[in-house]
């Protein structure tokens, strides 16, 4: 996708989100891309390419062969601090500036929205950069890499683990709750970079189409949100959400 040309941006888009009060922002892996980091499903390149996400990202993966989980989740970490928030993620800090009730629900966990200046943020697939006990679930926050791969836990001896969602795992307390909620009542529902197919999170822009809001998907590609959503922008986050907020809020820089 060349993200130099502009895309046309509807004026009666620009109209709803200039005038909304509540605006709720759903992203997934597409944001991320343009900073440099790999969609969900082509994170398997390279070292990974021989194993499906569903392989690794599973509780039964991680007691199976907990080191190349580790490993794996210890690489992709280390993308995600090399990593820059890119102009999609910046134009989201603008809006949230600029519309009086605002959440940003992601389904990423690389940190880039809190490190792009995001303040309501709510993380459904929790952060890679927080490292919990597989046993007894405690935030370990001073660990070091040892000799023993994955390190263990100072509380418990339990072996350590990365503080997000598996397959087959729940979401983190309440935030579902909040994120359906929000997305219930909300004016405008943007939609960015997710391919809308993994539950629960693939509800929420149908959620807010129940509650009446003009739902709006940002995607270079088709998604099952695509027939459904008033606008479609076909085209990359970094491109379309600065266009987008600058035409909202033009002293919105
Ligand atoms: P996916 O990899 O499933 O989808 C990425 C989406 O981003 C696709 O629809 C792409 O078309 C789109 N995309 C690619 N480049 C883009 C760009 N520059 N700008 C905008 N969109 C772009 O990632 P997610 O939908 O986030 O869950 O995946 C959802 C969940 O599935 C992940 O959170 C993860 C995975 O299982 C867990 O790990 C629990």
């Amino acid at each position: 996708m060349n993200s130099a040309h502009p895309i046309t941006i509807p004026g009666k888009l620009v109209r709803r989100l200039r005038t909304a009060q509540r605006v709720v922002v759903l992203t997934g892996a597409g944001i991320s891309a343009e900073s440099g980091i790999p969609t969900f499903r082509d994170a398997m390149t390279g070292l990974w390419a021989r194993f499906r996400p569903e392989e690794l990202a599973t509780p039964e993966a991680f007691q199976r062969n907990p080191k190349l989980v580790w490993d794996w989740y210890t690489w992709r970490r280390k993308r995600a601090e090399e990593a820059e928030p890119n102009a999609g993620h910046r134009a989201l800090v603008d809006l949230e500036a600029r519309a009086p009730e605002f959440v940003l629900v992601t389904q990423n966990v690389d940190g880039l929205h809190a490190r792009a200046g995001s303040r309501r943020v709510v993380e459904l697939h929790g952060n890679i950069m927080r490292t919990k006990c597989f046993d007894c679930d405690r935030l370990a926050h001073d660990w070091q890499q040892s000799e023993e791969v994955p390190p263990r836990c100072v509380h418990c001896g339990g072996m350590l683990r990365p503080d997000v969602v598996w397959f087959g795992e729940v979401l983190p307390d309440h935030a579902m709750e909040e994120a359906m909620r929000v997305a219930g009542q909300c004016e405008v529902f943007l939609s960015v970079g997710t391919s809308t197919v993994v539950e629960p999170a693939a509800s929420l822009p149908f959620t807010a189409l129940r509650g009446g809001a003009c739902v709006v998907e940002v995607n270079p590609n088709a998604t099952p949100l695509t027939l459904c959503a008033e606008f479609v922008l076909t085209g990359s986050a970094a491109s379309v959400l600065p266009q987008l907020v600058a035409m909202a809020f033009p002293a919105a820089k």
